[in-house]
């Protein structure tokens, strides 16, 4: 008898346009920017302090892995900043992209391509605790609302990488923004790109100190916080 073959992989349907994945269910690019890796340092690793406020032990923590860029930005800028160790990035999924899709969506920056290897290698052995250089990284699939509530770990920064609320609500939900406030280690931080008002309103509801600042690009503002003293 000869053995099954495995089917392959499914992922979330994509279209592309210039170069970047668009999710077909929620109509939106997975990143915004012409140069998508500029505008991830930007609004998530300055949006944090970042790499200013790396030391030993730093876990990120992002909602909405997608093609793994800012994992692999934090990965690079970890890595460069001279710190020792690794750094702990913990990312929740409901879709994961296929492996082909993700290789197709990092190949633009080639100052990322030893990471993007080994991730995608990985990636496509159906691996999601994953070693990249600098960084070690547990992608946890299923419905964040679900998922973050379950998780035991704590977050030094978040990055809030959700499609735009307007098309992602459940990603924007109080219950959830209050489940990650939780989880948020003291004087920890977020940032998103999105300066939605009833977004920030309900950042700070949660638990959060929440500052809207300029956003990346042509975009004006973004949002951060850092978690309120009790
Ligand atoms: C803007 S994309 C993330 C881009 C990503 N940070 C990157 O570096 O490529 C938003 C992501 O949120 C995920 N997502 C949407 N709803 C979700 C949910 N309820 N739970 C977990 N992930 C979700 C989508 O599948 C998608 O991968």
């Amino acid at each position: 008898m000869t053995a099954p073959v495995p089917a392959p992989a499914a992922g979330p349907a994509l279209d592309w346009r210039d170069g970047a994945p668009v999710s077909r269910r929620h109509g939106e690019s997975y990143y915004g920017a012409a140069d998508a890796l500029a505008e991830s340092r930007h609004v998530f690793l300055a949006g944090n302090d970042l790499p200013a406020r790396f030391g030993p032990g730093f876990a990120i923590a992002e909602i909405g892995f997608g093609t793994g860029l800012n994992a692999l930005a934090a990965a690079e800028a970890w890595t460069r900043s001279g710190q020792p160790g690794v750094l702990t990035y913990t990312a929740f999924e409901i879709a994961p992209l296929r492996s082909e899709d993700m290789a197709r969506a990092l190949a633009p920056w080639p100052e990322l391509t030893h990471l993007a290897d080994a991730l995608v290698t990985a990636w496509a052995a159906g691996r999601r605790r994953i070693a990249v250089t600098g960084l070690t990284l547990d992608v946890i699939e299923g419905d964040a609302r679900e998922t973050v509530p379950a998780w035991s770990g704590r977050a030094d920064a978040w990055f809030l990488d959700g499609f735009s609320p307007a098309r992602n609500p459940e990603l924007w939900e109080a219950g959830l923004l209050a489940a990650l406030a939780q989880r948020t280690a003291p004087n920890g931080t977020f940032a998103t790109f999105t300066a939605a008002g009833a977004t920030r309103r309900a950042l700070a509801a949660a638990g959060f100190v929440v500052e809207r600042v300029s956003g990346y690009g042509g975009k004006r503002h973004m949002t951060r916080g850092r978690r309120a003293l009790p």
